[in-house]
């Protein structure tokens, strides 16, 4: 038995594939186009391991996914693959299209080509999971329930409208073609391998080089926070025993104001690796222009998947943040590395100088 794992060298499917082979052998094989996002050294610790398989390449390439397919016989896939960044999208939407709405749907017909092949038990038995986002239930105002399952789509973000596409793409092909999938939709996450391209760990990675850092309009938008390793037991429970054609919202139950987030982050800092100059790290805190179309606030209704599956989240916010921070403090090389080379560029056009 095997699963297959697209967009695995990123940082929840990294995650995702870690915690998987810590508790079960089953074998998987992890596809992944290595974007600037994608990172080899994320699954470092798997290098030799005889239940894990690592094949460059592009979920568009149907060539490819079809032969991984044939190959390998996978009884599920798992699809993290995208392009993920927002401020990204808004610079350049093209690759967005691109992966996450025509790599998707060419994923879709390689795994409708390959599972309408399969014998009859181990058809019934497939599962397509594919991980999309709150982002494409659109912006909460201050008193707005929290998004449910049944919430209407309104993507507000060339990131947003893409997933939502693709999300749009796999529930036709369970409809139209009877392909047994499962959609999950969650929160922001954060811990381990998290590009610091992203809010938490650009706020670490830039406090601890002694750099701005840089809270876009107000600081007020709210986002809901998920440790990512309790999103990878979510994904888990849902590959299980999830039922075929649901959507599944997963969520951390930890709605928090950007600014907040980011003064946890500076207090932890000041404990764990204080300043030389013994200052508070919230000095570096920069308000700078907002994100253009930014949404105010999402917050996840997380309801549906503890009463039917029987799962929720097992951190909390103090506990999972605190992680994380140790985290980078630990792992300066995994930083170090990252932040070579195209990164640079990155910032440099996205924030200036700051
Ligand atoms: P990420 O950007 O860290 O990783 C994405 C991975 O996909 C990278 O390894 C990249 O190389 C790979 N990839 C990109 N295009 C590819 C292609 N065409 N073919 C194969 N591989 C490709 O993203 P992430 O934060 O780990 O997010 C994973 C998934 O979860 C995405 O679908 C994202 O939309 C969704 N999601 C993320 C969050 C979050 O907070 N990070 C929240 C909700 C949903
Ligand atoms: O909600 C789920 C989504 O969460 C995922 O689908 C996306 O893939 C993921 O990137 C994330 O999107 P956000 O836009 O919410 O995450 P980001 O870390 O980019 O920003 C979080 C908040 O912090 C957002 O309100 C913008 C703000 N922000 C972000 C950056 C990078 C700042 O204030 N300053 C910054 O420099």
């Amino acid at each position: 038995m095997s699963i297959l794992v697209t967009g695995g060298a990123g940082f929840i499917g990294s995650n995702f594939v870690l915690d998987w082979l810590t508790q079960s052998n089953e074998f998987v094989i992890t596809l992944d186009k290595l974007t600037y996002a994608g990172n080899r050294e994320n699954l470092q610790s798997l290098n030799g391991d005889p239940r894990h398989v690592f094949v460059q390449g592009d979920i568009g390439d149907s060539t490819l996914v079809a032969y991984l397919l044939a190959q390998h016989q996978p009884r599920a896939i798992v699809n993290f693959a995208a392009e993920s960044h927002v401020d990204r999208s808004i610079h350049g939407p093209e690759d967005f299209i691109q992966t996450n709405i025509v790599g998707t749907f060419r994923l879709l017909e390689a795994v409708r080509a390959y599972w309408g092949g399969l014998q009859s038990d181990a058809r019934q038995a497939f599962r397509f999971l594919h991980v999309s986002t709150d982002e494409v239930y659109g912006s909460l105002g201050k008193d707005d329930p929290a998004f449910t399952e049944a919430h209407r789509y309104e993507p507000n973000s060339p990131y947003s409208a893409s997933k939502a596409a693709s999300d749009h793409l796999v529930r036709a092909y369970h409809y139209t073609y009877g392909l047994p999938v499962l959609t999950t939709n969650c929160s922001n996450n954060y811990g381990p391998y998290h590009f610091p391209e992203k809010l938490i760990p650009l706020m670490i990675v830039n406090a601890l080089a002694g750099k701005p850092l840089p809270v876009y309009g107000d600081g007020q938008q709210i986002r809901d926070w998920l440790y990512v390793k309790d999103h990878c037991s979510a994904i888990r429970r849902v590959l299980d025993a999830g039922h075929v054609g649901e959507v599944y919202n997963i969520g951390g139950w930890n709605e928090k104001p950007n600014l907040d987030i980011v003064h946890t982050v500076c207090v932890l800092l000041d404990e764990l690796r204080p300043r030389a100059d013994g200052k508070p790290y919230k000095e570096q805190i920069t308000y700078v222009a907002d994100r253009p179309g930014h949404d105010r606030r999402y917050a996840i209704d997380a309801r549906k998947i503890e009463r039917e599956l029987g799962w929720k989240p097992a951190e909390t916010f103090e506990t999972g943040i605190r992680k994380t921070v140790q985290w980078y403090l630990d792992n300066q090389a995994w930083v170090d590395n990252v932040t070579s080379g195209a990164y640079k560029q990155w910032v440099g056009k996205h924030y200036g100088d700051a």
